[in-house]
């Protein structure tokens, strides 16, 4: 193994952009399908696989959304959780922050609670089983109305006590933050941070909408800000948590070779990058793999890989007594490795 490779997989680390219906792997399709009754148009885990070929986001999100149908029960939602904490656990992943996305489930008629409970039943076992801590972020969908996302926000009030944030996924360009002004204003009302996908495929304009007009604690993606040097600026002198992921921006071809990747000219910028797998049963990786792809490709230190993981924590949703004590860990580890004097 290169010396690279252990060192990723001993780093401690945070994952903080994570759609937990975008971890449904095809096993647990067939699984879900059989044991629901759900039709799906694949017959074996090969055909699944092959549909996975990606020219961009809509592409993929076509397949997410058929994929979650599968999705019924508590039960269900709780398995693939748990699944997900053990998967990410394995990576030596301390903290995680995830998504997930109740409008897919509620315009199918499951009941919001049965989706929450499921997911944040899981979360508390992984934290008992695991020690692996945990953060709940409600997606709103962007092709949707915002009048459907302020109709989510009423189901989740009865349930604040398991959700910290909202955020805004799916089809990006034509839905820019513009259009949820009232939600997030709504949400900051009640007490919920607030994070949103911007310049993933939108433009740096969407990046600005985000930060000024939705008033968010981090950027999801982010890649396009560096197209605009203000935004550059704005977003390094106000320490901005950018919530990038690897494998997703190739598989989406956001990206075109991980070899032009700009996470470590984002790094070089004084960004505060992250990496993450964002829905890595379909983009054929979980988070070291994510951090192994990139680090290989852009020829990353392990002095860049130490700053990767640091800034997961401080970009993180801990408070900062739980943040200084995991930088401590990452930098006790780093310092042991000769990694950073
Ligand atoms: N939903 C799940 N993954 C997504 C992504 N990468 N961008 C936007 N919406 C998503
Ligand atoms: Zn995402």
């Amino acid at each position: 193994m290169k010396s690279t490779d252990s060192f990723i997989e001993g780093l401690p680390k945070a994952e903080l952009h994570l759609h937990l219906e975008g971890s449904l792997e095809p096993e647990q399709l067939f699984d879900f399908a059989g044991r629901n009754k759900v039709d799906i148009p694949f017959r074996s885990i090969d055909e699944v696989r092959a549909a996975y070929n990606f020219a961009n986001l809509q592409d993929f999100l076509d397949i997410y959304y058929q994929g979650m149908n599968v999705l019924t029960t508590e039960q269900d939602f709780y398995d693939l959780t748990m699944a997900y904490c053990h998967r990410v656990h394995a990576d030596n992943c301390r903290h995680v922050e995830v998504f997930f996305d109740p409008q897919g489930h509620t315009e199918r008629d499951i009941p919001f609670q049965v989706v929450i409970d499921g997911i944040a039943g899981a979360l508390q076992a992984a934290e008992n089983e695991l020690g692996m801590t945990s953060k709940l972020i409600m997606c709103f969908l962007r092709h949707l109305s915002e009048e459907s996302a302020l109709e989510t926000l009423d189901l989740a009030e009865p349930c604040l006590d398991r959700i910290a944030g909202v955020g805004l996924d799916s089809s990006e360009v034509g839905h820019p933050p513009s259009k949820f002004i009232n939600a997030f204003k709504r949400a900051g009302d009640m007490g919920l941070l607030r994070v949103a996908h911007a310049g993933e495929e939108g433009p740096p304009s969407y990046v600005w909408e985000a930060l000024d007009l939705l008033k968010v604690d981090r950027i999801d993606h982010g890649n396009r800000a560096l197209e605009d040097s203000k935004l550059i600026a704005r977003l390094a002198e106000t320490k901005m948590t950018l919530t990038v992921c690897p494998l997703s921006n190739t598989r989406l071809c956001v990206v075109n070779d991980m070899v032009d990747h700009p996470l470590k000219k984002m790094l070089d910028n004084g960004l505060r990058a992250t990496i993450n797998s964002d829905d890595p049963a379909y983009f054929g990786g979980y988070l070291n793999e994510n951090y192994r792809a990139v680090a290989d490709a852009l020829a990353l230190s392990k002095e860049d890989l130490t700053t990767l993981a640091v800034n997961s924590f401080l970009g993180s949703f801990l408070d900062p007594g739980d943040k200084a004590a995991h930088i401590k860990n990452v930098t006790d580890y780093a310092g042991e490795f000769g990694a950073i004097d």
